[in-house]
């Protein structure tokens, strides 16, 4: 009899453990509002997101002051992408943070390139006191930096921003580029960023692109690139958030199997990899193996425990 309740105890103690794993298990979806990973997202609401929604994907930016109805589990960044989005930001903004409970909102994009927003330090300090910094206050947002490309004079011009804005732009974090084939020195890259403007960073275009007239990356050598990168990142406190480019079809000029999406619209192996769905390639997620093993403990433990006490 005393073995009996012994056991019968120590398998309603198994029973009680395991549905708690399991309730920390299902609770993965809950914690995705701080976890890093987000999508680079220019398709609107034509192209199916629901499929890169994972414990590991949080948010989504869109280029521009637009969020979308169809992604109402992820986190909305809207963006003032330069000068062509101006009335278009400041006309929707406020209410756009309202409908989609916004919390951060983005700057201009690659500023320091002529083909991008290409924006003087001065204008953009400018338009930043006039669009982006009252948000600050009236809405309660945290704003992330004009966003440079990896082109070396990056640092400079964020430097020249910061000068012109004569203390009258609140960054609440760097928001950067980086497209090269290195993940060691991808790491240095936004350290040094971190280092020098001591903020967050948040990389919110990256990918195994080579600007620089060398061989592009095989598709193995992107799979190590972005498993080094991400890694780095998931591990790394001052990297709050990361989106890779990209999400959608047609990479405009960027390798495109670096692509999340392929031309069909459905979520590539990458894409599967990006967003911790490892299941394609064999593994299995941590997250998806203890969901099974809490769930199996639970039953095994029920079903025992039920087997003794009859
Ligand atoms: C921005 O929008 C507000 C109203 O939301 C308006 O009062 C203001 O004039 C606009 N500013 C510009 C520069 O368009
Ligand atoms: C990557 O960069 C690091 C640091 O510059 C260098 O030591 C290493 O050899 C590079 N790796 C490759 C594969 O080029
Ligand atoms: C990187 O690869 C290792 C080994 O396959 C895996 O355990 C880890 O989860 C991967 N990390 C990311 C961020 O994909
Ligand atoms: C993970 O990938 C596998 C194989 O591509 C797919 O069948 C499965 O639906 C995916 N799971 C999730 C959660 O996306």
């Amino acid at each position: 009899m005393t073995s009996f309740t012994t056991l019968t105890t120590v398998l309603l103690l198994a029973a009680t453990n395991a549905i708690s794993a399991h309730a920390r298990a299902l609770d993965i979806r809950d914690v995705t509002t701080s976890s890093k990973a987000g999508l680079a997202w220019p398709n609107g609401n034509g192209e199916n997101i629901k499929q890169y929604e994972s414990g590991k994907v949080s948010w989504y930016y869109t280029w521009s002051p637009n969020c979308i109805d169809i992604a109402a589990s992820l986190e909305c960044v809207p963006m003032l992408w330069g000068t062509d989005q101006e009335n278009a930001f400041n006309s929707t903004i406020e209410s756009t943070i309202d409908s989609y409970s916004v919390k951060a909102v983005l700057a201009f994009n690659e500023p320091n390139e002529m083909g991008q927003s290409n924006l003087s330090p001065e204008d953009a300090a400018s338009m930043w006191k006039q669009y982006l910094e009252p948000l600050r206050s009236s809405k309660n947002v945290r704003l992330g930096s004009p966003a440079p490309s990896s082109n070396p004079d990056g640092v400079t011009w964020i430097q020249d921003f910061l000068n012109a804005c004569e203390g009258g732009c609140t960054v609440d974090f760097i928001a950067l580029h980086y497209y090269d084939v290195n993940a060691t020195e991808f790491q240095s890259y936004i350290t040094n960023y971190h280092n020098l403007f001591g903020k967050p960073i948040w990389v919110t275009e990256w990918a195994c692109q080579n600007f620089n007239g060398g061989a592009q990356c095989s598709d193995e050598a992107i799979k190590e690139f972005m498993n080094q990168t991400e890694s780095f990142m998931d591990a790394t406190d001052f990297v709050e958030r990361y989106a890779w480019f990209g999400a959608f079809r047609n990479l405009q000029g960027v390798n495109p199997d670096d692509a999340l999406m392929d031309q069909n619209g459905k979520i590539t192996a990458l894409g599967d990899q990006y967003i911790g769905n490892q299941t394609s390639s064999g593994g299995g997620s941590s997250a998806a193996v203890a969901l099974h093993v809490s769930v199996f403990t639970y039953v095994l433990a029920t079903f025992v425990a039920l087997l003794v006490l009859l």
